[in-house]
């Protein structure tokens, strides 16, 4: 039995091989702000810029993860604890093959960034990405606050459910000041040489 077990062992490709072959270090870089505060925006520009620089990259977005594996989620607390730590949990086997994993959801709770840290480890980078809930509604990319004024979207974050913000994230993006460009450079000073 141990003797079964020693053998699978010698076949385990250990993280630090994929790493030396990916030529990079596998990092988490969790996006989180209000919809409509740019972080999927900026998420697509790091990812092109990125890959540019021969990186190899996943986005892990929160609409699109409500679409296929958490499609059986909505927004009440419960839900969005459940939401975060599935994306964690994927975001964290990802990074354990040297990948460069950027994360876009609200998470708009200290407890639930906590749950994600605790999850993915060492690796975890928080970027809080910022703009008020006015220049958000004014944005309104997906049409989604002009829904919440007619009172057609319940539990919305901002509205009806806190987004708490953070004492002291890795790096705050302000969105109403830093253009995507810049915030691309500024998040990847957070990435090891
Ligand atoms: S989280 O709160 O659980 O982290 P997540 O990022 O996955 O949220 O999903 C947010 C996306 O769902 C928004 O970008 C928006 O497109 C959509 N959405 C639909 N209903 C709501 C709602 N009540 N609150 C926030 N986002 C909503």
């Amino acid at each position: 039995m141990a003797e079964n077990i020693h053998t699978q062992f010698h076949r385990f490709v250990a993280p630090a091989e994929k790493e030396a072959l990916l030529g990079q270090r596998g990092i988490v870089l969790w996006l989180y702000g209000l919809s409509g505060s740019g972080k999927s925006t900026i998420a697509a520009a790091l990812e092109r810029s990125l890959h540019e620089g021969g990186h190899f990259t996943v986005i892990l977005d929160g609409d699109n993860f409500r679409h296929g594996l958490n499609s059986d989620l909505g927004f009440s607390d419960e839900d969005r604890h459940e939401n975060v730590r599935r994306v964690a949990e994927v975001a964290r086997v990802f990074a354990l093959q040297g990948v460069i994993v950027l994360v876009s959801v609200i998470t708009p709770k200290k407890s639930l960034r906590s749950l994600a840290r605790g999850i993915v480890g060492e690796s975890f980078q928080e970027i809080f990405i910022r703009a008020s809930y006015e220049t958000c509604a004014t944005r309104d990319p997906k049409g989604l606050y002009a829904k919440v004024a007619e009172g057609k979207i319940k539990q919305f974050t901002g509205k009806e459910s806190g987004f708490e913000e953070p004492c002291s994230p890795d790096l705050l993006i302000d969105t109403e000041k830093i253009d995507p460009t810049s915030a691309v450079e500024m998040i990847k000073t957070l990435l090891p040489e």
